[in-house]
């Protein structure tokens, strides 16, 4: 990469170059400064959907998300404003909400950047939370732990073509679904792992690492009633 084609812009006061086609957060990593963020991670395409990862930048109005946003050269961002801290503040407190503490990974990507950022609980009411699923021999599910940031879905669907996992329903009742809705160890899931490792709370973990019997043993997946497959069109 020659230095003329790198893009010098301004994190917080500090000059650091992007390479072309990096975000200002995968900038912002390399050069040693992270910024809070969820739904992104190394290897998986960005999807911006969780916003823990809002900054400043000069001359425009909304904050943006730095994981989906290019630098432009001289570009001033500030992901340590107050006002940028506070977004991210109230993201990552909206996001605990629904992670109940006995559903939470201790050492999960949501509790760093909780501690990190001060955020001890929330203030907001839970939604209600679906019961676990241990119907898989080697990855247990507990959707109460789910931000449906979606990497598990992009790693499965991009990284491994396998296409299991889905998001179903709209709006606040949006969750995470296996195939139709199916418990995971009836689902096609193939059992890689590739969501297991890039899932940020712990909502779903090697079946191994979970001792507990969760109760009820096997629910369906994120649904009481199953969906029903779309019945196949008349030739
Ligand atoms: Fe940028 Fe989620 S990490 S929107």
């Amino acid at each position: 990469m020659k230095a003329d084609d790198m893009i010098r812009f301004e994190l917080d006061g500090r000059e650091i170059d992007a390479a072309p086609g990096e975000s200002i957060l995968q900038a912002a990593r390399r050069a040693g400064t992270d910024i809070p963020h969820l739904c992104y991670t190394d290897g998986l395409r960005a999807d911006g959907n969780c916003r823990a990862c809002v900054v400043e930048i000069d001359g425009e109005r909304v904050l943006a998300p730095s994981c989906c946003r290019a630098p432009k050269p001289g570009m001033k961002v500030k992901a340590e404003s107050e006002r940028a801290r506070a977004s991210q503040r109230m993201v990552l407190e909206l996001l605990r909400a629904d992670v109940p503490a006995e559903a939470e990974k201790a050492d999960s990507e949501l509790a760093h950047w909780c501690d990190e950022l001060g955020v001890k609980e929330s203030r907001f009411a839970p939604r209600e939370q679906p019961a676990a699923d241990r119907s898989h021999p080697g990855i247990a599910v507990n959707l109460a732990a789910c931000i449906q940031c979606t990497r598990c879905l992009r790693a499965c669907r991009e990284e491994q073509v396998n296409d299991v996992i889905g998001l179903a329903r709209r709006g606040a009742d949006t969750a995470i679904v296996f195939d139709f809705n199916d418990p995971m160890g009836t689902s096609s899931c193939v059992g890689c792992g590739e969501c297991v490792q890039a899932c940020p709370t712990g909502a779903l973990l090697p079946a191994a690492l979970v001792t507990a019997a969760p109760e009820p043993a096997v629910v369906l997946g994120a649904f009481a009633e199953p969906i029903t497959a779309p019945a196949p069109v008349a030739e």
